[in-house]
This record gives structure tokens, C-alpha cells and sequence, in this order.
């Protein structure tokens, strides 16, 4: 199998860290494209993406081939040195595409179109869509297979889109035969005796379309399943094309972080490499600074805990909120760095130079509208020789597994986002990145994980909210405690299966015994304004008026309110449940002490507040999220690998500082 290591290593070169960004010169005179080169070079750029989105150029019209652009451009690159990203342009069919096959083009729920005018108004089932899409990835592998600038291929672009269209009905009729087989099995795994929704022949199976009140939330959630795995199918599609073409080459699709629309252990297992765009606000540098570390510790253990590629970020602004801000100096390079403390072996951005025209004119570039002599390139070049410095010593390195996992799926995401819950505050998500943010907070080791995967390569697992659980995972945490674990689990966890039935008793029993809860008999979810007294802290968004097992130990109960008197938080031998949502310094003394117990200790000891500690390989990564100068205590003598000083005991720390020290001989 093709993998990062093999652009990342090549055999008799040293080894170095992808550094570039998505460049889409065809926006512009040939002229700029010379010069693009040269600054690339500059700084220090090793590859570039092109072609995402390129499809009209391409294919002018249906059956035309335009590649003389292209050439010129690989060409141009590989004489520069710069590798190529080739995209399939896919995401954005030409307009003549819709316009003689309507059908190609998304139906949202209420069976309004999404027309051409802007990009991915493409439908996934669409027959004419796929045959299109298929022929100009062939055409595209077939012309630059032995190209010698060619290094990866990258799919589509942040495959998102939903369609409720009709061929997306016969699409989702075949996906639900194979998984349910029957229309009985069906009709059993949705409830629809419930509301009178029995289905008597498969044609009356539609997506779930507008409808007049709460829709079946089986239903719903087999075409949000339905939906990952047609838009998976599209990328196999092309994936399969080009790797016929270069079977040597590594293949990847662009995630988005984080994001609700794709089963992502599914996806990642599909790829050669795994790559992320992460956008996170530069107006909350340490909210950002999280949600860095969140989406590196998610992808990379999509990755299999090795390497991966951030495939976008901004330098600057986004144009996508409601106010962009630019990166204040220096957060660019401290997030750059932070991507590859976390395991990133390829740093690259959207995009290299900003547009001058269309919706991201005023998206930041890697070279800003005011060019070269501008900060936005100036910072780019100075990330990219700190980049080259890190190379040799960091790529192909692992960042140390075992740690903490925190336990995410997607399945029982989609199913608790149903519009019949019983808050729509509760959200996996939002829990999720809640008890990531008070490990990584901690200075904990911690990944992301399943609960299929092996768990007894963490001493500690924690488990925000699982609202679906099946069988399978709930005997993996059962012979996890067994075998010595520590399991921090929180509410409303084990309650459905995977039809989203609830389980008998509410909360599966199974799980009540391991976690030492005798029954649940109320779900008492909290408003935005309310919070729960729990003597030391105070809880949100959700209670439980729960009975405890006997030998249970309770470590916080409710102090006034609808609960008062009753257990919120409970220990059961290398168990302990959380019934509610801690405020986050509480939430984060909760889960250090789980930690202590568990022996899981944080990265480096005493940190002063806003600094990020993380091994790679055998380096200490130290990294400031804060303004102010602060002072590191590292005990021995290390070298910094971006300064080329020697360390002995404590460093300082400047604004968005940061350090990769190995220990000096
Ligand atoms: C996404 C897309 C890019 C660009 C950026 C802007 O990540 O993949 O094409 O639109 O957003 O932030």
C-alpha cells in the first residue's frame, strides 16, 4: 500500500515534512504562475494541489479534453522541484453537466434543487453524474500517471453533499435491502407499527423527506448511514479509477474536522492517507488551539495512530463567518507547528494566493493580496524553513500511543441528533470536544478512538456520551474493566441499539452493572439557564434521577432542586459515571483524578497555563498559546531544533511561542 512515508521518506533523500497548499493558477495570467514557482521555492513550498474544482477547464464541453493548461503546469512545477496533489475535479461539475442532466443536480428535503452557480451540486446517486465523473478521472489518471511532478492523488473535495433526489431513493431502497433484507426486517428495525408506518411494498420507501411532524428516527438514521456510504461509494468509484492508473501513488480525500456527515473510521479505512482541512477561529486563539489538537487527535487516529496531512488551513482569514479574523503574527506558524506535534507529516493550506474574483477573494492565501512583501508571505516562508529544520528529525515519527482514548462514533452521533430527543442541547459532538478540551487542558496524553478498537492499549478510556451502543461495544468495555481499564463514562450512554430502539430498562443493563447503577428512572435534561449544585461544582445540560447498586460509591449528589439529595456522581469499582456535565474546571479535576488512578500522568509536569506539551517520537514539542512570556521548567539539557539552542532546565517562552527540544547529548 502507498503511504505519506513513502513522499515524506524517499529512499536516499533525507526526510522532510509536505509543505503547500491548494494553488489554482488557472485563475490567473501564465505569467503569475513563473513567479508562484519562484516564491514557492522561497519558501521552502514542496507541494501544491491542483485542479480541485477544475472540472469546466477540463472539460469545456461534454467529451472535450483541455489539458494543455495542465501540462504546462506539471511541467512547470516539476521543474521547480514542487510535487503535485492531483485532485479529480469532481466536486464541481461544469454547468452543461446540469443543464442536460437535471438529474445530476441535489434534491434538498423539500425536493428544492441546488442549481450549478456555486460548487458540490452534484447528486451522489446520480447515474449521468457518476459516468461523467468517472470519465474525466480516467482521462485525468491516464494523461499524468507517469508524470514525474504527480506524488498523490486527492479526490473530490469535502465530499458533503445530501440528496433526497429520486435516484437517491432506489439508491437508498438497494442500500436498505442489503442491510435489512426484508421488508419485514424493516418494517421491525424502524417501529413502524408506531404512527401507522408500515411499509407493504419497497417503493413506498422514500428518503426522509419534509413531512408534516417528527419523522421515524430509524428511518432517519439509516439514510444518514445511507448517505455516508453512497458518498464513500463515489470515492471508491474514483479512487479504484486512479489507482489502476498508479497503483505506487497514495490516494486521499479531504475530511472536513470533525464533521457530522461522514462515518469517518469508515472513511479513513478506505485511504492511503488521511487528510483533515481545519479551520478553527483565530478571534479564540486557545479555543483554537483546541480544536487543533481535537481534530489532529481525531484524524490521526483515523490514521491508525501514524501519520497524517492537514490538507487545508487557512494562513489568515476564512470569509465564511460571520466576522474574519486574521491570525494575529505568529499563530500561523504556532498552529502549523502544533499539526505536526500531534503527528502531521504534510502541512498544507487553502490556498496558495488568494483569488481576486469569486466567493473566496477575500479567503487569505499563503501570500496575501498585498504580495510578497506582505506579513501573510513573509510568515509562510518562516514556516517553511522551520518545516525543513523539523524534517529530517520528525517525519515518519510516531506520536506515542496509549494515553487516554476518548470514545467516539458516528452512528450513535446521528441517531441522538434525532428531532424527537429530549434536549436539542445534547449533542456527541459538542461532549465530546467538551472532555477532549479538559484532558487536553490537563496536559494529558489522549486519541480519539472507537469502541471496537483495541482498548487495552489505554490504561484509562473515557466515554462522554454514546446514546447507541451495540452489543458488540458494550462487551468490549465490559472485558476492558475486567482485564484492569478504567472507564470514565458519562449520561445517557447505552440507551439505544443500533436501530435506535431503546433498550430494555432504558440504559442497557449490562452496562448499569459495570458502571453500578441499579436503574435510571428519569432523564431530567437541563436548560440553557439551569444548572445543578453538586456541592463542589455545578452540573449543565443534562441529570439523572438514578438508583444506585448496592456497593456503589456516590462521589457527588444534588443539592436542592428537582434531584435534591440524589447520587450525580458515582464510582463502581475502576468505574465512575458522570450524570451530568461538570462546568469544565470541575469536569477537568474529575477526569485528572481518573487519570492519576489510572497512572496515565500529563506530558510535562508544572506547566504554566496556555502551554501544550506533546511527544513525537523522541522529541518534546512545547508549544504557547498565550500573549505573555512565559517560563518552562524542563528538567536536563536539551537542544531546540528551531533555534539550534541549547536548553538547560527552563526556557522562555514568547508570544505563540514555541520549542522542539531533544535531549542533548
Ligand atoms: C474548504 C474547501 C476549500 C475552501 C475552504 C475555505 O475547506 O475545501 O475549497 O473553500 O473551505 O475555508
Amino acid at each position: 500500500m502507498p503511504r505519506l512515508d513513502d513522499l515524506t521518506r524517499p529512499p536516499g533523500r533525507p526526510a522532510r515534512i509536505l509543505y503547500g497548499g491548494d494553488w489554482n493558477p488557472e485563475q490567473w495570467p501564465e505569467e503569475t504562475w513563473a513567479e508562484d514557482l519562484r516564491l514557492m521555492r522561497r519558501a521552502g513550498v514542496t507541494t501544491v494541489t491542483l485542479g480541485v474544482f477544475s472540472w469546466a477547464r477540463l472539460e469545456p464541453e461534454p467529451g472535450a479534453r483541455e489539458f494543455g493548461w495542465l501540462d504546462r503546469l506539471m511541467d512547470l512545477a516539476h521543474a521547480h522541484g514542487v510535487g503535485v496533489v492531483l485532485a479529480t475535479p469532481t466536486a464541481s461539475p461544469p454547468p452543461w453537466l446540469g443543464h442536460r442532466h437535471p438529474e445530476t443536480l441535489p434534491r434538498d428535503e423539500d425536493g428544492r434543487t441546488e442549481w450549478w452557480g456555486s460548487r458540490q451540486h452534484f447528486a451522489p446517486a446520480s447515474e449521468a453524474y457518476r459516468t461523467h465523473a468517472a470519465a474525466i478521472t480516467d482521462a485525468l489518471a491516464a494523461r499524468y500517471a507517469a508524470h514525474p511532478a504527480l506524488v498523490m492523488w486527492h479526490i473530490n473535495n469535502e465530499y458533503c453533499t445530501h440528496d433526497w433526489g429520486d435516484e437517491a431513493a432506489r439508491a437508498f431502497r438497494t442500500w436498505l435491502r442489503t442491510r435489512h433484507g426484508t421488508l419485514d426486517a424493516l418494517n421491525t428495525a424502524w417501529g413502524t407499527d408506531f404512527w401507522g408506518q408500515r411499509y407493504a411494498d419497497w417503493d413506498e420507501v422514500l428518503p426522509p423527506r419534509r413531512a408534516h411532524y417528527l419523522r421515524n428516527p430509524g428511518h432517519v438514521l439509516d439514510f444518514r448511514r445511507f448517505t455516508s456510504d453512497l458518498l464513500l461509494e463515489c470515492y471508491r468509484a474514483e479512487r479504484d479509477i486512479v489507482r489502476r492508473h498508479t497503483p505506487h501513488l497514495p490516494v486521499t480525500t479531504n475530511f472536513m474536522p470533525f464533521w457530522q456527515g461522514q462515518d469517518g473510521w469508515a472513511w479513513a479505512a478506505e485511504e492511503d492517507v488521511v487528510s483533515v482541512d481545519v479551520y478553527p477561529d483565530p478571534a479564540d486563539p486557545r479555543t483554537g488551539a483546541h480544536e487543533n489538537a481535537l481534530v489532529a487527535d481525531l484524524t490521526r487516529a483515523e490514521a491508525g495512530g501514524g501519520p497524517w496531512m492537514v490538507m487545508e488551513q487557512a494562513a489568515g482569514a476564512v470569509n465564511w463567518r460571520p466576522v474574519n479574523r486574521p491570525k494575529p503574527e505568529g499563530l500561523n506558524r504556532l498552529w502549523a507547528l502544533q499539526a505536526v506535534a500531534r503527528g502531521a507529516d504534510a502541512v498544507h493550506y487553502f490556498q496558495w494566493r488568494p483569488s481576486r474574483q469569486g466567493a473566496e477573494k477575500f479567503h487569505s492565501g499563503m501570500i496575501g493580496h498585498s504580495g510578497e512583501h506582505g506579513r501573510a508571505y513573509r510568515e509562510t516562508v518562516r514556516v517553511g524553513a522551520d518545516l525543513a529544520r523539523l524534517g529530517p528529525r520528525v517525519a515518519g515519527s510516531r506520536v506515542p500511543g496509549g494515553g487516554i482514548a476518548v470514545l467516539h462514533d458516528w452512528d450513535s452521533w446521528w441517531a441522538g441528533r434525532h428531532e424527537g430527543a429530549l434536549s436539542d442541547r445534547l449533542d456527541q459532538g459538542e461532549l465530546v470536544r467538551a472532555w477532549h478540551r479538559a484532558l487536553w487542558e490537563a496536559g494529558l496524553p489522549v486519541t480519539l478512538a472507537h469502541p471496537h478498537h483495541d482498548l487495552a492499549a489505554h490504561p484509562l478510556v473515557v466515554l462522554p456520551h454514546l446514546y447507541l451502543l451495540d452489543d458488540r461495544s458494550i462487551t468490549a468495555l465490559e472485558r476492558y474493566v475486567a482485564g484492569g481499564g478504567h472507564l470514565v463514562c458519562g449520561f445517557f450512554t447505552g440507551v439505544a441499539d443500533p436501530d435506535d430502539r431503546v433498550r430494555p430498562g432504558g440504559t442497557d443493563a449490562r452496562l448499569r452493572a459495570l458502571l453500578g447503577i441499579e436503574r435510571i428512572d428519569e432523564w431530567w435534561p437541563l436548560a440553557a439557564d439551569e444548572s445543578t449544585d453538586c456541592g463542589t461544582f455545578r452540573g449543565g445540560l443534562w441529570t439523572e434521577e438514578l438508583v444506585t447498586a448496592p456497593g456503589t460509591e456516590v462521589l457527588a449528589s444534588h443539592r436542592g432542586g428537582p434531584l435534591d439529595g440524589r447520587p450525580a456522581v458515582l464510582r463502581h469499582g475502576r468505574t465512575r459515571y458522570l450524570s451530568t456535565l461538570p462546568e469544565p474546571a470541575a469536569l477537568r479535576a474529575l477526569l485528572t483524578e481518573a487519570a492519576h488512578e489510572a497512572g496515565v500522568r500529563p506530558v510535562l509536569a508544572g506547566l504554566p497555563d496556555g502551554v501544550e506539551a506533546v511527544r513525537r517520537g523522541d522529541l518534546l514539542f512545547l508549544l504557547h498559546h498565550g500573549r505573555d512570556p512565559v517560563t518552562v521548567r524542563v528538567p536536563g539539557r536539551h537542544r531546540d531544533l528551531l533555534t539550534g539552542t541549547t536548553v538547560d532546565d527552563t526556557l522562555t517562552l514568547d508570544r505563540f511561542g514555541a520549542a522542539v527540544l531533544e535531549e542533548h547529548p
